[in-house]
């Protein structure tokens, strides 16, 4: 995780690696002729580790697999992990024990272990020692040396493992395959800087850095061009965006930029952190009209005696002023949030407060998760008293408060038409269509299936506990 010396990525790395696919491709045609070799590549984790994902298999269909969805059928399996909370890890471990079976029966298949758990130098003792099946481990930072990593393990028949923390040069260029033809993943910069004392992240991703605007653009329009809509820009904490660069840009101006592209398409970002969210930033998501109208604002919890524990540096009071000057803004807009329960030292009077910031703010629905001890940061040393079954009681209450909250602004949606994205198929039943709202809300509704991947305008006209229900409309 934290070795002192930093090593350097060639000035020429896309065409070291570029010569390394074309090496493993020429292997594999002498050995397996005409036959194409599958690949299961498995993304867990965030949005950022699926656009990793995407990379990975860009770099392998150059080497010329093909790919499938299962470990049955593959020739090789890459795990790309996340490490942000323990039972990520455990069912990582879970999925490569049951891969040493499938070796047994086929000794030419290769399992590769990346992102961000693998990033951990304890993590990647566990898989030298306890899981020889696996041929390859690298780290996040070493994500373009794939081809050279998978050609050694080919050609010196050995197992490699590669955890370096590599300079913090972005490499651009690398291929990418993307898993959908009209939602795109578009990641504006990497890394983090906030060490947020539960938090693994800034220990497995390395120092935030940006990708340049016209990089950043020239991306945009090819998806654009090939008829993307919907465009999720990436970040840990897209706030931050533009520190560092030669060219002075913030991520609000970025947004803007972006808005004047032309074409039918939305864009979406995720994450902010709400201590670098600005005034700006709303009235950016105000006038832009492809910026939907939704706003992940991770709170994290309602306790400024916790937030400070958790090294935020933000208040209740400074939250709630920029909800407030949203909602002011754009009055329809849609929050949503993570929150963390049960962090070290949280008292249920701490939680208490989480339970009414949820209630005052009426999100449109929260992600929850219980504090997971990660080996490294801050609040791992930090006394942790309460019990995982009380933990889970708060929990529960949690999801009990959001469960009713969530319940009422669907209802408050039903007579109102929304553009929807069409994303497959529904839920509800047989004819359904499901697709998302601006505001990140699910949508389920009849139609064709040929309408996948467009938008189209649907009324609302019942909330369901987990969905809306609506029509098509003109
Ligand atoms: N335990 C529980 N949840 C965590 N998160 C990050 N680290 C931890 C942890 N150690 C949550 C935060 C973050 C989201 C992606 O995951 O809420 O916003
Ligand atoms: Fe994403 Fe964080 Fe998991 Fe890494 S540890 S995959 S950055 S959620």
């Amino acid at each position: 995780m934290s070795q002192e010396k930093k090593f350097q990525l060639s000035k020429n790395e896309l065409n070291v690696q570029f010569d390394n696919i074309d090496k493993i491709k020429s292997i594999y045609e002498k050995k397996y002729k005409d036959k194409t070799l599958l690949a299961h590549v498995h993304s867990y984790g965030c949005q950022q580790n699926v656009s990793d994902g995407e990379k990975i298999k860009g770099m392998l269909a150059l080497m010329g697999y093909g790919f499938c969805d299962s470990p049955d059928e593959a020739d090789l399996v890459i795990y790309n992990t996340c490490a942000v909370r323990e039972n990520a890890e455990d069912r990582v471990f879970g999925n490569v024990g049951a891969l040493k079976h499938k070796k047994r029966r086929n000794p030419d298949m290769l399992i590769g272990l990346c992102g961000c758990m693998t990033q951990q130098e304890h993590i990647a003792e566990k898989i030298k020692k306890s899981y020889p099946h696996v041929d390859f481990v690298f780290g996040t930072h070493a994500l373009p040396k794939l081809p050279e990593i998978m050609y050694d393990a080919i050609k010196q028949n050995k197992r490699i493992f590669d955890i370096n923390e590599y300079d913090d040069e972005i490499v651009e260029g690398i291929p990418i395959q993307r898993d959908q033809t009209f939602k795109a993943w578009l990641p504006i910069m990497y890394g983090c800087n906030n060490f947020c004392t539960y938090c693994i992240v800034p220990y497995v991703r390395g120092r935030e850095r940006s990708r340049t605007s016209a990089e950043i653009v020239k991306e945009f329009k090819g998806l654009v061009a090939q008829g993307y809509k919907e465009i999720t820009l990436l970040g840990q904490n897209v706030n931050s965006y533009g520190k560092g660069l030669e060219e002075d840009i913030n991520f609000s101006q970025l947004l803007r930029m972006l808005n004047e592209v032309k074409g039918d398409f939305r864009i979406r970002f995720m994450s902010s952190h709400p201590k670098d969210a600005t005034k700006e930033l709303i009235d950016a998501i105000a006038d832009c009209d492809k910026v939907c109208k939704h706003f992940h604002l991770p709170v994290q919890c309602g306790s400024d005696r916790i937030l400070q524990l958790m090294n935020r540096h933000y208040t209740i009071e400074s939250y709630m002023e920029l909800i407030d000057y949203a909602r002011k803004k754009v009055p329809d807009i849609a929050f949503t949030s993570d929150i963390i329960v049960g962090f070290p030292q949280e008292k249920y009077e701490d939680f208490k407060q989480t339970v009414e910031l949820v209630k005052k703010v009426r999100f449109d629905s929260i992600f929850s998760f219980i504090y997971s001890k990660r080996v490294g940061t801050k609040a791992a040393e930090m006394e942790d008293p309460i019990s995982v079954e009380e933990k889970s009681n708060w929990f529960q209450e949690l999801l009990e408060t959001q469960r009713s909250i969530g319940k009422e602004r669907y209802k408050e949606c039903v007579g109102k038409t929304y553009r929807i994205l069409v994303e497959g198929e529904g839920k509800t039943g047989a004819e359904y269509l499901t697709g998302r709202n601006d505001g990140y809300m699910i949508v389920d509704f009849k139609g064709e299936q040929n309408l996948i991947g467009q938008f189209v305008n649907v009324k609302i006209t019942q909330a369901l506990n987990w969905a809306l229900l609506g029509e098509i409309v003109e």
